[in-house]
């Protein structure tokens, strides 16, 4: 399964994710979660100890990761970089492990995984987006930034399944339906909402 959470700011995204990760894990499956916000706070969630953040590099960050795999340093001019580095080794690599043996994947700013700017740290987050959410058999949990720029730039593609999370408030339900409607805009089979505060 591969999950993606989305929904208003503050509604409760990272607190599912969080959640939904390490119950599963619980119960025997293989979890991967992936924290897609620029804000990288889904460690906490994932009941993470605080000196675990010293060990967390995101990868768009990583510059020697980004060279090594694309051929062209992040800020340098010119040079022609590999838009299909090899990146199935990344998770187990560059992976956290935390409590119920969830692990945890940092990806730093996701500007345009889906498209748009074309830099090598995107090239590598986008390749690395697409290897996780098609080709691997175990659960994936995407805690995605707020709002709808993730659904817009085709992030979501790869996923089964999303969950809305919703507070009782107008605009949260709103950002709800037009997350469902982008979600099925990008073919996702299985769209839910979680009411969270109620
Ligand atoms: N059901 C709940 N009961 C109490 N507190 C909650 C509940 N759900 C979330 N919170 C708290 O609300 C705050 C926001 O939650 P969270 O960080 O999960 O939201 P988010 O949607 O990921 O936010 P962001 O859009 O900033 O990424 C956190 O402090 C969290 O602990
Ligand atoms: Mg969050």
């Amino acid at each position: 399964m591969k999950i993606a959470v989305a929904g208003k700011g503050g509604v409760g995204k990272t607190t599912v994710s969080g959640v939904l990760a390490r119950s599963m894990a619980r119960q025997g499956s293989k979890v991967l979660a992936i924290d897609a916000d620029p804000a990288m706070n889904l460690w906490l969630s994932l009941g993470l100890p605080k000196d675990a953040l010293t060990n967390i590099i995101p990868l768009s960050e990583n510059d020697d990761l980004i060279e090594e795999r694309t051929g062209v340093r992040p800020g340098s001019i010119g040079g022609v970089f590999s838009l299909t580095p090899k990146v199935n080794d990344l998770a187990e690599r560059y992976g956290i492990r935390g409590p119920e043996g969830v692990m945890l994947l940092v990806l730093g700013t996701v500007k345009s995984a889906g498209g748009g700017c074309m830099c090598p740290a995107n090239a590598l987050l986008k390749a690395l987006l697409r290897h996780l959410l098609l080709d691997r058999r175990d659960v994936v949990v995407l805690d995605m930034e707020a709002g709808l720029e993730h659904l817009g730039r085709g992030v979501v593609k790869g996923v089964d399944t999303l969950l809305a999370v919703v507070e009782p408030s107008y605009r949260a339900i709103e950002t709800a339906a037009r997350v469902k409607k982008l979600a099925q805009d990008l073919g996702v089979k299985r769209i839910y909402a979680v009411g969270n505060r109620i």
